[in-house]
């Protein structure tokens, strides 16, 4: 058998390696090599998930945020970008959209500060009272132990704050020197200690990545032990620095989705919105892979353009969470089932 495949067995048993062998492992595959890792995925993903997929409708409360991360279209320098924050109401008119729809999760995400502290407990508080059976996601950034404390006090289940990249030098390439590496870190470690489902997450072909760097990502997803991990092909945007910089690779993110999968077999993992941005077939391709979590946007349909990202952003058709019956259909027909189940984590017995 081939080394990389005999690797991957290894991660299949062991759910470890070093970083080193990851490192070997992202640039020594190829396509078979992927495969191989895909089936294998696969088969984990539906001995503790089955053929289910969940769905996360994702609010997206405001695009006014206090970072100026070089890679994000909603930075605090892009002076072009039309901000808004939505208003209490119109939270809870999206989650009862979404309610009827069949959602049982709401993500409430937004550039950091759109919401102050007591809005955001405001609206976790409604939300849980108005629809208890359905579980509440935050991600908005980062925040201080106390706060993230109350958010959860407030009822909040779930919290995302993609941690970017694990190698120091490498995010001080993607952020100004206002934002620390060490403080994002140590709000994931909150976030988990708090008692949150913690995600965390990071790019695939962001400027300056190299195979290290997704070695280290995947060793600190490894140690770190995260509930849920999102991460997505790098997408340019016009109005930032890197708007010359090439996209990530579509195949290269399914294969890591793979990975992920197999580090944390139990990992609720989603085929992002990037991904589906980059490649029509990409949700497919990463459900295929091992991901089982999809995040229609249930955003009001006026913002949906201000929440910009990166250019060419989907928001609207098979991207909306209006179009539940669409994505069933294709969900089913790649024999996926896509499930109105809040989707908790399930812990390995
Ligand atoms: N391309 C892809 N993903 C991006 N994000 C921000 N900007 C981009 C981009 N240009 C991701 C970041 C952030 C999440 C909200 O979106 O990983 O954590």
């Amino acid at each position: 058998m081939r080394k990389i495949q005999l690797l991957t067995d290894i991660l299949h048993d062991r759910h470890s390696l070093s970083e080193k062998e990851y490192e070997l492992l992202i640039m020594e595959h190829d396509e078979e090599d992927a495969a191989y890792a895909a089936s294998l995925a696969d088969a984990v993903r539906r001995q503790h998930y089955g053929t289910d997929i969940y769905v996360r409708g994702l609010i997206e409360v405001g695009n006014i945020c206090r970072n100026d991360c070089y890679y994000c279209g909603i930075r605090r320098s892009n002076k072009k970008a039309d901000r808004y924050a939505l208003t209490n109401e119109q939270i809870l008119l999206c989650a009862e959209e979404g309610y009827r729809l069949g959602y049982r999760t709401f993500v409430m995400q937004g550039g950091e500060g759109s919401l102050p502290l007591e809005r955001i407990l405001q609206n976790v508080e409604t939300i849980k009272h108005h629809f208890p059976d359905a579980a509440v996601t935050l991600s908005l950034g980062e925040y201080e132990r106390d706060a993230y404390q109350a958010m959860f006090d407030a009822g909040a289940d779930r919290y995302l704050l993609r941690h970017e990249t694990a190698d120091r030098e490498h995010y001080q390439k993607l952020h100004p020197d206002g934002m620390s590496f060490e403080h994002r870190m140590r709000c994931l470690q909150d976030l988990k200690e708090i008692g949150f489902q913690t995600g965390c997450g990071f790019m695939v072909g962001s400027p300056y990545q190299t195979a290290h760097h997704l070695a280290k990502d995947l060793k600190f997803i490894e140690e770190f032990s995260p509930q849920m991990c999102g991460i997505g092909p790098f997408i340019p945007h016009k109005d930032t620095i890197f708007r010359d910089e090439p996209a990530g690779s579509v195949s290269l993110t399914i294969y890591l989705l793979s990975l992920i999968r197999l580090i944390k077999p139990n990992i609720l993992l989603p085929a992002t919105t990037a991904l589906g941005t980059l490649d029509p077939l990409g949700r497919e391709k990463g459900v295929l892979a091992g991901a089982n979590v999809i995040m229609p946007n249930l955003s009001p349909y006026e913002v949906r353009p201000k929440y910009e990202l990166y250019d060419h952003k989907i928001s609207t058709g098979e991207e909306s969470a209006q179009s539940r019956k669409n994505l069933e259909k294709r969900m089913e027909a790649i024999g996926f089932r896509v499930v109105t189940a809040r989707g908790d984590y399930k812990e390995s017995h």
